[in-house]
């Protein structure tokens, strides 16, 4: 915000500045004063507004933000930070310490959605905490300490759809807390204390909207639907397992609609007694959970007989006894495809335990502890497309498998199966999938896969695979992904899956792959990820040109691998050189001692790279030339490297990089980005490297940044970083993760403390302010300036001439040449004759006085203001011929007025005012000092005279008699009165 100020005033001042000048310029247009006004005003108002205006800090204390998500996990947070801003759309809380909501905690997140305040320990949630939280859609309180929900806990949720508590401990609800969430769908209560049907019934009477209620594991001992309700229910799906219910009842068609119901038993030794006697209710469920219930088997059957025509999927998990006949019973439905039989101790599968299934789809027979299946065991599973036989303790692929003609989905992984025979999957040439993992199979046969050409996901990994001899090689044509990661291997031979033409992904990671050879991968055509990452994979390897046949490869990764080299010279063949859509390479690597370098064409041919990771490799240079070949790369990840210095042409080519991550690089300094024109870069994590000081320049070459870590960064607490705290502080576009917590470490007295605490009041020379006071400043003056112009233009060049001569004047003060005239005659030329006839005659002829007239005595040449005051200077007296037109002459009032500066300032009485006219004194106003002249002096009038010339020509030759003493004039020029 400071920023934006900054340049705000800035920009403005330095309009306002130009428009000034330019209308200094133009001071002629008399409107300038008044645009100028305007403009001042909505400067002013400007300033103001952003000096006082909102301004949103962006380095949350604890928080990450990331598009538009808070995100506060596990930060032992003990209250809901305050500095969250107001556009988040998620606010995730989880893992915390927080213990109480108050009722200031969310007030200003009005567009959020999402709020998870999952393992906290909270126990209490404000009155209206949440109030604010007017576009809340979803809230989770899961595992805290609610006991009791209170009146108003939920006030203001009117448009919550999914609302999850489990996990707490609660007993209570008041009757009105669920009253304000009329939108709720969705509420999960399980794992709390509530032991009866009124208090849920508090709860469901105002919710009309809900569709799915959970409440397993509480303390329900007994179910009576009077007792939850007097109305029908909307609920889709009712979950009610693993309470203590001893009887369940109803008596009302409560549930029309309900089509999920789980009603699974709980560990105590109890039987629970079926009461549900209408075949109407319950008549739509479809997907019935009766995991580890214990009931009569006169009550299974009722409640199976409600399901009948509706029952698709049934879950009988962890059942007690009964589960031959269970299935019998429920395999009867006509309309049951999927049984979960999960956690059921069979050892063995009999041959007519599924007998009755002929319509079963799916069967899941999960950690069933099944050692052995008889061969018809599924005989009668002419329906069966997905079998999972998976965790169990099978020694090898069970025959009965084989008689399935409609398997799509076989899964025996995690059993014991040590060896794979050809005959295993026989006739399979429907299968689509097939997981292997968790067995142990150290050979794979040639022959193995031969029928499986409709499969298309096989899993094989942590089998203790060795050897894949031709398993890959002749069959499988439209495997698409295939997981061979954990096993050992420890080469890749040539053509290995040269018949997997359609495979797109491969997982080789974590084996112990030492050697490829040059057709390792020859065939995979259609490869667009293979992972090779931990393994032990050397530069030997990727020299002999292995990847050159997986021409449409996307992601390669080679992590943790053994790719070293000792120089960055070129090499001669660059390893992913035909990889031109590879868009995701990444090299890291784990162990290394010794240091490594990249060859600098090592990403030759990568000319769609948009992923490079390459941390951890112990790299100690990368060459200016190393992204040359990469320019589409967007994320460079080159953290953990020990690099101290990059050069500054490295980024010259990756124009579009979006992310980089350079922590723990051992850089010295951020100032690589000046100048790089990185203008594309959003999120820069450089955490733990040797930063001490951040520059503005730094920042202001990323102008796209949106995120910046340097956790954990050497800083130095003092002006240097002025300008960097300032803009962690009030910069509103740019997170900076973790400010708060960034210590500082220079200089040593600081050491430890919060950088973000140092006061760097003295350091910061506010510029914004300085633009505004010399801005108004300037407005002022210019508006001053105007407004004299406009109202007192006359007395301006009035000001002016008097300034003129008075330059002149002091000039001429200390020349104290003798007079060569006695008198300076100053006259407008109109006035020329009376002067050449009466004046002249009389002064000069009769009287002998030596006169200076300018027609005849100034100087030609000269400029004229130096004629007059050379005049006026080098003359005993000046003797104004004063008419009308004299007073509207510029120079004749020049002339009166150098005359009068020597009156003033030499204190010698030199002017003798002679009217020739008649003036009256309003006419005398603008002339000033002429006024003021005639108040202190007395004059010769002409007319006034009349037929006493005598008179008038004898007083005039006692005036230019006179020494210049105006004290003594004055005594002797008293003859006539004021006009
Ligand atoms: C059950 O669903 C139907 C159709 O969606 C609906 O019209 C009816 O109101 C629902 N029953 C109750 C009790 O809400
Ligand atoms: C079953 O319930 C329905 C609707 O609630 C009702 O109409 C019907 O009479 C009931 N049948 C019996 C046998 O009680
Ligand atoms: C299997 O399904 C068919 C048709 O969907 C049905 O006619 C038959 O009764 C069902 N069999 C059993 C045992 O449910």
């Amino acid at each position: 915000m400071l920023e934006n100020r900054n340049s705000l005033s800035a920009g403005f001042c330095f309009t306002v500045l130009k428009m000034g000048h330019r209308l200094e310029e133009d001071k002629m247009k008399p409107r300038g004063g008044l645009k100028c006004c305007k403009l001042g005003i909505i400067f002013l108002l400007l300033t103001i507004i952003s000096f006082v205006g909102p301004v949103s800090g962006f380095a949350l204390k604890t928080c990450r933000i990331s598009q538009n998500n808070a995100i506060c996990v596990k930060s032992k947070l003990k209250a809901v930070p305050r500095d969250i801003p107001s556009t988040v759309t998620v606010f995730d809380l989880s893992e915390n310490r927080i213990s109480r909501i108050q009722a200031a905690d969310f007030r200003d997140l009005p567009v959020l959605i999402r709020l998870d305040l999952n393992r906290n320990n909270i126990s209490q949630i404000d009155s209206g905490a949440f109030a604010n939280l007017i576009s809340l859609q979803k809230l989770n309180l899961n595992n805290n300490r609610l006991v009791k929900l209170g009146e108003n806990v939920f006030k203001g949720l009117s448009g919550l759809t999914e609302l999850r508590i489990l996990s707490n401990r609660m007993k209570e609800v008041a009757s009105t807390s669920f009253k304000p969430l009329t939108s709720l769908q969705v509420l999960d209560i399980s794992h709390n204390k509530l032991d009866s049907l009124e208090k849920v019934h508090l709860i469901l009477q105002h919710l009309p909207h809900l569709g799915e209620l959970v409440m397993k594991d509480n303390n329900l001992f007994a179910f009576r639907s009077w007792e939850l309700t007097n109305r029908s229910l909307d609920l889709r799906a009712i979950d009610l397992s693993q309470n203590p219910i001893a009887v369940f009842t109803i008596t009302e068609d409560i549930f029309p609609n309900l089509t999920r119901f789980n009603i699974g038993g709980s560990s105590r030794k109890q039987q629970m007694i079926w009461d549900v006697h209408n075949h109407t209710f319950l008549s739509r469920v479809s997907t019935l959970d009766i995991s580890g219930l214990q009931m009569a088997l006169g009550d299974m059957k009722t409640l199976l007989q409600r399901v009948n025509s509706s029952l698709t999927s049934l879950r009988m998990n962890a059942m007690k006894y009964n589960l031959a006949k269970l299935i019998n019973m429920s395999c009867t439905i006509p309309t049951l495809s999927s049984l979960q039989l999960r956690y059921n101790k069979l050892k063995i599968v009999s041959s007519d335990l599924f007998k009755l299934c002929v319509n079963v789809t799916e069967l899941d027979l999960t950690k069933s502890n099944i050692k052995a299946i008889d061969d018809n065991a599924f005989k009668s599973l002419r329906s069966l497309k997905i079998l999972t036989l998976s965790s169990n303790r099978l020694p090898s692929v069970p025959a009965a498998t084989r008689n399935l003609p409609a398997l799509l989905e076989l899964d025996l992984s995690n059993n014991n199966i040590s060896s794979l025979q050809c005959h295993d999957f026989a006739d399979q040439t429907k299968l689509r999938q097939l997981n292997l993992y968790r067995n142990s199979i150290p050979d794979l046969k040639d022959c193995l896969f031969k029928d499986l050409t409709q499969l298309q996901v096989l899993k094989l990994q942590s089998s203790h695979i060795r050897k894949l001899n031709g398993a890959f090689k002749r069959y499988l044509p439209n495997l698409t992904q295939l997981n061979l990661y954990g096993n050992e291997l420890t080469a890749i031979k040539g053509g290995v899956f040269k018949s997997l033409r359609s495979l797109q992904n491969l997982s080789l990671h974590q084996n112990k792959i030492t050697t490829l050879e040059k057709d390792s991968f020859v065939g995979l055509t259609n490869l667009t990820r293979i992972q090779l990452q931990s393994n032990n994979i050397n530069k030997q390897q990727l020299d002999k040109d292995v990847f050159n046949t997986l021409i449409n490869l996307r992601r390669l990764d080679l992590e943790n691998n053994n790719i070293k080299y000792e120089s960055s010279f070129a090499l001669l063949n660059p390893p992913f050189s035909k990889l031109s859509r590879l868009e995701e390479l990444s090299i890291p690597a784990q162990h290394y001692r010794n240091k490594h370098l990249l060859p600098r064409n090592f990403l030759q041919g990568l000319t769609n790279l948009l992923l490079f990771k390459v941390r951890n490799n112990q790299l100690v240079y990368l060459h200016k030339d190393t992204f040359s070949y990469t320019p589409k790369l967007q994320t460079l990840d080159i953290s953990s490297n020990d690099l101290t210095d990059l050069p500054p042409e490295l980024f010259f080519p990756i124009q579009n990089l979006k992310s980089l991550y350079i922590s723990r690089a051992s850089l010295h300094s951020l100032d690589i980005f000046i100048g790089a024109n990185l203008t594309n870069l959003e999120f820069l994590q450089a955490r733990n490297n040797l930063f001490s000081v951040i520059r503005k320049e730094t920042i202001e070459s990323l102008p796209a940044l949106v995120y910046l870590d340097l956790q954990s960064n050497s800083f130095t607490c003092d002006c240097d970083n002025a300008w960097f705290l300032q803009w962690v502080k009030n910069d509103s576009r740019t997170q900076v993760f973790d400010a708060y917590n960034y210590t500082c470490n220079y200089p040593p007295v600081v050491e430890g403390t919060k950088l973000l605490d140092l006061d760097i009041r003295d350091c910061v020379v506010d510029t914004g302010f300085i633009c505004f006071i010399s801005t108004t400043c300037t407005i002022l003056c210019f508006m001053m300036a105007t407004f004299t112009y406009h109202f007192m233009r006359w007395q301006l060049v009035y000001a002016y001439y008097l300034f003129m001569a008075w330059l002149l004047d002091t000039k001429h003060k200390n020349k104290q040449a003798p007079h060569q005239y006695d008198a300076f005659i100053s006259y407008n030329t109109h006035d020329e004759p009376w002067v050449i006839r009466e004046l002249l005659p009389k002064l000069e002829g009769e009287q002998g006085w030596k006169l200076c007239l300018h027609h005849r005595d100034f100087e030609p040449g000269k400029p004229i203001i130096d004629n007059i005051t050379d005049a006026i200077y080098g003359s005993r007296k000046t003797i104004c011929v004063i008419s009308r037109r004299y007073l509207d002459s510029e120079w004749c009032s020049k002339e009166i007025q150098a005359a009068s500066f020597r009156l003033f300032d030499e204190q010698k009485d030199v002017l003798i005012l002679v009217f020739l006219e008649e003036i009256p004194r309003y006419l005398l106003s603008p002339y000033h000092r002429m006024r003021k002249l005639l108040k202190r002096q007395t004059y010769l009038s002409w007319p006034q005279a009349g037929e006493h010339a005598e008179v008038f020509w004898q007083k005039l030759r006692q005036a230019l008699k006179t020494k210049e003493d105006p004290d003594e004039d004055r005594f002797h020029l008293t003859l006539l009165e004021t006009p």
